[in-house]
């Protein structure tokens, strides 16, 4: 049983309540342009509960040092908390060791890591293998590589609604695919990939998995073991947690295996002037000054996440996702983009006659923030035929009634556009 599923049948758990949990939130309260603030752009930043602040400002406060650098109480003790966030991470995703979990400054990173050290043992004719919907940063840093070394980078096609079925990948797959990366929930449609199928194609080939978990760490349960995957990369905002913290779950024979990412202090275990040894795992791949409080803050955000049933969380999410759909498609000239089966929390549209980026302002008007725009998925815009959407996203704090506001807003800001 994983740590997060012996929560789940724990008798301790905080009952979901909304206005209970929009009460430890505080920026939830304030206004924008005189109008209660409606936070619909969960998706590219979360806000943050009373307790991730409360520990961020705390540590500031009484306990900051540097880590693993100083034999003084402050520096121990901040110590401990870091390597306690890594535990908390290593239960939250349920891997075997906290040799697994590394932290970087964010998910984007995490990939590069991948792409800049598992990368280098790959050669030219190798596949990677990514998805028609991937974000900018399971696409780029892999281009990158294919600049470098000569990879092939082979894309499998989404179908009209915004999915990716299995077939689709395993038509890709072959004995010369040696990375697979993919989402795990897309950041600009919502679409829930099968994972654990394309992880388990992906072996049947000799491929190793990388899932950009962004959105689905967020409102998908992720157990790293049951999964299988060999790497998985989020970031803490997006979970609640402070900007500048991310983690890249690796197995630990994979990050044992692959060279460092970046040199400095703390990831070596001797230098000379002729060569340099490396410090064990997970220190070979934290270089420098680690982001100390984002991690501890990302600690007190799984913890406040974990506090509850992910299961009453991720149905809250679903009916939010599910009114806001059958709204929006009521509303005329509005078009949605992604409409998978299976899905999350992210609602995408397009208002026939209005660009994206004026329908946002509009909208903000009212105090609803959306995002407009890519969002950092060209190709995938252009797989719609559009070159960008609106987007409202939702996280745990959101609302019924925040929907009615969003679509009351539109139908305002139709009259104005159209
Ligand atoms: N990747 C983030 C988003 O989807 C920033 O908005």
């Amino acid at each position: 049983m994983s740590a997060l599923a012996h929560k789940t049948a724990k008798t301790d758990l905080r009952v979901f309540d909304v206005e209970s949990v929009r009460g430890d939130f505080p920026i939830l309260s304030r206004t924008v342009h005189d109008k209660p603030l409606t936070y619909l752009d969960s998706a590219a930043s979360a806000q943050k509960p009373q307790s991730v602040i409360d520990a961020i400002r705390y540590q500031y406060e009484h306990e900051y040092a540097n880590v693993h650098r100083g034999a003084y109480f402050l520096s121990e003790t901040l110590t401990s908390k870091y390597e306690a966030a890594r535990e908390t991470v290593r239960q939250f995703v349920n891997a075997e060791s906290d040799r697994e979990i590394v932290f970087t400054k964010g998910a984007t990173e995490a990939i590069n890591l991948v792409a800049a050290t598992f990368g280098r043992s790959l050669s030219s004719g190798d596949e990677v293998v990514i998805t028609g919907l991937e974000h900018h940063s399971n696409i780029v840093p892999w281009q990158l590589l294919r600049d470098q070394c000569g990879i092939v980078l082979k894309v499998v096609p989404i179908t009209p609604e915004g999915e990716v079925s299995l077939s689709a990948v395993e038509s890709v797959l072959s004995k010369k695919t040696k990375l697979v990366a993919v989402a795990h929930v897309s950041n600009a449609l919502g679409t829930i990939l099968p994972i654990k199928e394309i992880i388990s194609a992906a072996h049947a080939v000799g491929a190793v998995v990388l899932i950009d978990g962004c959105q689905g760490i967020v409102h998908e349960h992720v157990d790293v073991q049951d999964l299988d995957c060999d790497f998985y990369a989020f970031s803490g905002h997006k979970l609640y947690g402070p900007n500048g913290i991310g983690v890249l779950y690796g197995k630990e024979d994979l990050l044992d295996a692959m060279p460092p990412y970046q040199g400095g202090g703390e990831m070596i275990s001797n230098v000379t002037f002729e060569r340099s040894e490396w410090a064990e795992l997970p220190a070979k791949f934290e270089a420098g000054t680690p982001p100390i409080v984002p991690a501890v803050g990302l600690g007190a955000a799984i913890d406040y996440v974990a506090g509850f049933d992910q299961r009453a969380i991720a149905a809250h999410e679903d009916d939010l996702l599910k009114y806001a759909t059958e709204q929006l498609q009521a509303l005329n000239s509005i078009r949605l983009i992604g409409t998978a089966q299976n899905k999350t929390a992210v609602a995408s549209f397009v208002l026939e006659g209005a660009h994206p980026h004026d329908l946002a302002t509009i909208l903000d008007r009212s105090g609803v923030c959306v995002r407009a725009g890519h969002h950092c998925a060209q190709p995938l815009m252009d797989s719609f035929g559009v070159t960008a959407t609106v987007r409202a996203s939702f996280g745990m704090y959101n609302t019924r009634e925040e929907v009615d506001v969003l679509i009351n807003a539109l139908g305002r800001a139709r009259e104005i556009l159209c």
